[in-house]
């Protein structure tokens, strides 16, 4: 068992400078450990941050019901590669408070590729301004040379590269992208999977049949439309399920260019409701 430096402040960063950073929300499983993998093979410090933004957050969303395992997430963490593991406090990355800092983030200045029509921010525009705001104040604080982000968030791998490319105080940082890594029947890792209970496992594996579905397709149309057939068979409700240029997420006219499957669809059963992201590189047709 390996002992990381656990800091709370950020006047203690300074050893984490020019490091690997790979900022979590906790929860961690082995796709976080897979990016804290990646960022170690780097061979500069790894510092891995844990925080739980509240401005990527709704107020009906499941901020106070989110996963905390922390004493668990340190040790694993380190065990991963971790020499630094970064407990940020709500106070140091939002000074100016909760409700001022949420009111910031609906105001922050995102790329274009997150406002692309009918992915997340159709139904969640709150996210990507949280999500871009802390990674900034993060990026800021830990100064890395490099930072791993999990393909599983695809949009959000894209969201932040087009940040970080379009922001001179964050020039040289390099965005590293983690491959999603999936439980044995096939469905993404997140921390979120802990909620489906047993009874409705089954259900959860239409995301990774449609993307299987959408392989067969020749057109995007027919991609998505297969997709979408292949959820609502499993009694999953459809968020998207898009084809799209891959770095850009624009709409495409046909396959045969780089494509990628982005889809997301909420599993609900009683007494809950999980939300479920996957996306897969499509074949050139
Ligand atoms: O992907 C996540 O866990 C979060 O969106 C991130 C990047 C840690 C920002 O809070």
């Amino acid at each position: 068992m390996s002992t990381p430096r656990v800091i709370q402040d950020p006047a203690e960063l300074d050893a984490s400078a020019g490091g690997c950073f790979v900022p979590t929300m906790g929860a961690l499983h082995e796709g976080h450990l897979s990016l804290i993998r990646a960022a170690a093979r780097k061979g500069v410090p790894v510092i891995t941050s844990i925080f739980v933004n509240p401005t990527q957050f709704a107020p009906n969303e499941d901020f106070s019901a989110y996963p905390r395992p922390l004493d668990r997430d340190i040790q694993l963490a380190a065990d991963a590669g971790t020499d630094i593991v970064y407990l940020p406090s709500e106070s140091s990355l939002y000074p100016e408070g909760r409700l001022a800092s949420v009111e910031l983030a609906n105001g922050f200045p995102i790329p274009d590729v997150a406002r692309q029509p009918q992915l997340e921010d159709s139904g969640r525009p709150h996210f990507f301004g949280g999500v871009c705001l802390v990674v900034a104040r993060l990026l800021d604080q830990v100064r890395p040379s490099a930072t791993v982000f999990g393909e599983k968030d695809w949009q959000q791998l894209q969201v932040i590269r087009a940040m970080v490319a379009g922001d001179d105080r964050f020039a040289g940082i390099e965005v590293i992208p983690g491959p999603t890594v999936r439980e044995s029947d096939g469905l993404a890792m997140s921390s979120r999977n802990t909620f489906i209970p047993p009874t409705e496992r089954e259900r959860a594996r239409g995301l990774s049949r449609a993307l299987d579905a959408a392989e067969s397709a020749t057109t995007p149309a027919e991609a998505e439309s297969l997709m979408r057939a292949t959820l609502k068979s499993h009694e999953l409700t459809v968020e998207y399920a898009v084809i799209r240029e891959p770095e850009r997420l624009l709409p495409v006219a046909d396959l045969s260019q780089p494509t990628r499957a982005i889809i997301t669809a909420r599993l609900e059963f009683d007494g809950g409701t999980v939300r479920l992201l996957d996306n897969r590189a499509m074949p050139i047709v």
